[in-house]
């Protein structure tokens, strides 16, 4: 099966993903991003539906602020400890402006993901925008982080 779906337009994705997709626009007009200006928000789908959104939160301090998809990862399993994530949307927005720019998600947020997948035992999709502009569906967390570092990593470690 592949990995991706990825699309030329928003609109050519699923509704669920698209409305997801809009959910994260509308919380990324209230990112608090004074210093990159690149304001993000996230919105994660639980299984029975409830929508958690996040944004970015920047500081002073840069390294202690954080990334819009780990603010509504760790919220959504903060408010809903037995909750299981089936997808997560990621937008960019230009302050001030409906205009959305691409924001694929860093690393460390990838590596959050994928801890996620691995606690509910299942995979969940993630969806956002390529720096070609083109809508990107995978299927999976892990499908963005091949080779990762997991809970095995330190096992085998533990094993010596
Ligand atoms: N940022 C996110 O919130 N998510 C991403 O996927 C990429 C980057 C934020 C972090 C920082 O506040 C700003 O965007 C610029 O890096």
């Amino acid at each position: 099966m592949e990995n991706f779906i990825i699309v030329k337009h928003l609109e050519d994705l699923d509704l669920e993903s698209k409305y997801l997709a809009h959910k994260a626009k509308d919380a990324a007009a209230h990112a608090y991003a004074p210093y990159s200006k690149f304001q993000v928000g996230a919105a994660v789908l639980l299984e029975d539906g409830t929508i958690i959104t996040g944004t970015n939160q920047e500081n002073a301090a840069y390294p202690s602020g954080m990334c819009a998809e780990r603010v509504a990862l760790y919220s959504a399993i903060a408010q809903h400890p037995q909750a299981v994530i089936s997808k997560i949307a990621v937008v960019g927005r230009r302050k001030g402006t409906k205009e959305l720019f691409p924001a694929t998600s860093c690393g460390p947020c990838r590596q959050v993901m994928v801890e996620f997948e691995i606690r509910q035992q299942k995979l969940f999709e993630v969806i956002m925008q390529s720096q070609q502009y083109q809508w990107i569906k995978a299927l999976s967390a892990q499908s963005l982080l091949p080779f990762c570092f997991t809970h095995e990593s330190l096992e085998h470690h533990e094993k010596k």
